[in-house]
């Protein structure tokens, strides 16, 4: 792998390069030059980037992964059935049990597949018909039940960017020092994370909120199908990205412009098992994710409102009421 790997290269440091046009020889320099720069920029010989093993030694997920996922925020992506959904809860589900911060962690579920095996917080069922949100300050589990994509992402816009304006209130009201933190789930959204959906007007909203959440405490776990389908946009401003397998020609070619072209992620990505094993990729090292089954009998337990919370919500969320 390295320089070497592509033929031009090697013909290059071959004296055949005598034949190449002007422009052909500027280009290959330019491109070993380039080689250098960013090899002394990683500071390593070869830019294929060696796989390290996650430590689960002691526990799934060790502190310092989750605690990068906290600060970045992370893109689980995937082949169908390679365990996105089950890393996801694994995942959220440390988030809650540990408590590394004081977080509120806010589920966006489209398919059914949390509400009846999770840990045991809040759930709400949201259909178009809903009028009341839960807005408290309990971790909650949205089972959604939208057919338009739209409708969906108008959704998922309406939590962050309420949880958004509370925030930025509170930081001004505490000088800067906000200390809580909203993490968001968002299952199966190829559809709703689309370059064309996040190029629309309620998209492009969301995209802000991803990429500045941060200023405001508030982090995505963002699940999804394909790479390639995915919004560079979006794709760009995560940092954290977990790949499960992938053997589309398009996805790999997405996975090489973010790790970089020699890194050699796509190949390791290809290898992996059909299901259970993921590479872990913080923007500049990858790790080896062995992401066991979620296994557990508990279930969200689901929030209804009491009718006499409803004035009360209704003076005060009047936004939330869709
Ligand atoms: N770590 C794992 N260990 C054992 N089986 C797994 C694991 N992850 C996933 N599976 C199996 O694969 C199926 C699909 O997992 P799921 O998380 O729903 O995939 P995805 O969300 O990627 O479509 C599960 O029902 C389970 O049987
Ligand atoms: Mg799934």
């Amino acid at each position: 792998m390295g320089p070497s790997r592509s033929s031009e290269d090697s013909c290059w440091s071959s004296r055949s390069c005598f034949s190449f046009t002007a422009r052909d020889v500027r280009k290959s320099l330019l491109r070993t030059m380039t080689t250098i720069i960013l090899e002394k920029a990683s500071g390593a010989t070869t830019l294929a980037i060696p796989v390290k093993k996650v430590d689960q030694s002691k526990e799934i997920l060790p502190d310092p992964i989750l605690s990068e996922i906290l600060k970045t925020g992370l893109v689980i992506v995937g082949g169908k059935g390679t365990g996105k959904s089950i890393a996801g809860k694994v995942i959220t589900a440390e988030i809650i049990q540990k408590q590394p911060l004081p977080i509120q962690c806010k589920i966006i579920d489209t398919a059914l597949n949390w509400r009846w095996q999770f840990e045991p917080i809040l759930f709400q069922e949201i259909t178009e018909r809903t009028r009341f949100i839960y807005s408290g300050k309990e971790h909650i589990l949205y089972d959604t039940e939208f057919i338009d994509e739209d409708e969906l992402m108008k959704f998922i816009t309406k939590i962050v960017v309420n949880d958004y304006w509370k925030q930025r209130k509170l930081k001004k009201e505490l000088e800067g020092n906000l200390f809580n933190w909203m993490l968001y789930t968002l299952e199966e959204t190829q559809s709703s994370m689309s370059r064309f959906a996040l190029m629309r007007k309620g998209g492009r909203v969301m995209l802000k909120m991803i990429s500045e959440g941060r200023n405001f405490n508030q982090l995505f776990i963002i699940i999804g199908q394909r790479l390639a389908n995915m919004s560079t946009a979006l794709v760009e401003r995560c940092h954290g990205m977990l790949f499960g397998k992938m053997v589309g020609d398009n996805d790999l070619a997405k996975i090489r412009r973010k790790c970089g072209r020699d890194s050699g992620i796509d190949d390791e990505v290809k290898k992996l098992a059909d299901f259970g094993e993921f590479i872990y990729w913080n923007g500049s090292s990858a790790y080896k994710f062995n992401c066991p089954e979620y296994n557990n009998e508990t279930r969200p337990i689901e929030w209804v409102m009491k009718e006499e919370d409803k004035k009360i919500w209704e003076h005060f969320y009047g936004r939330h009421i869709i």
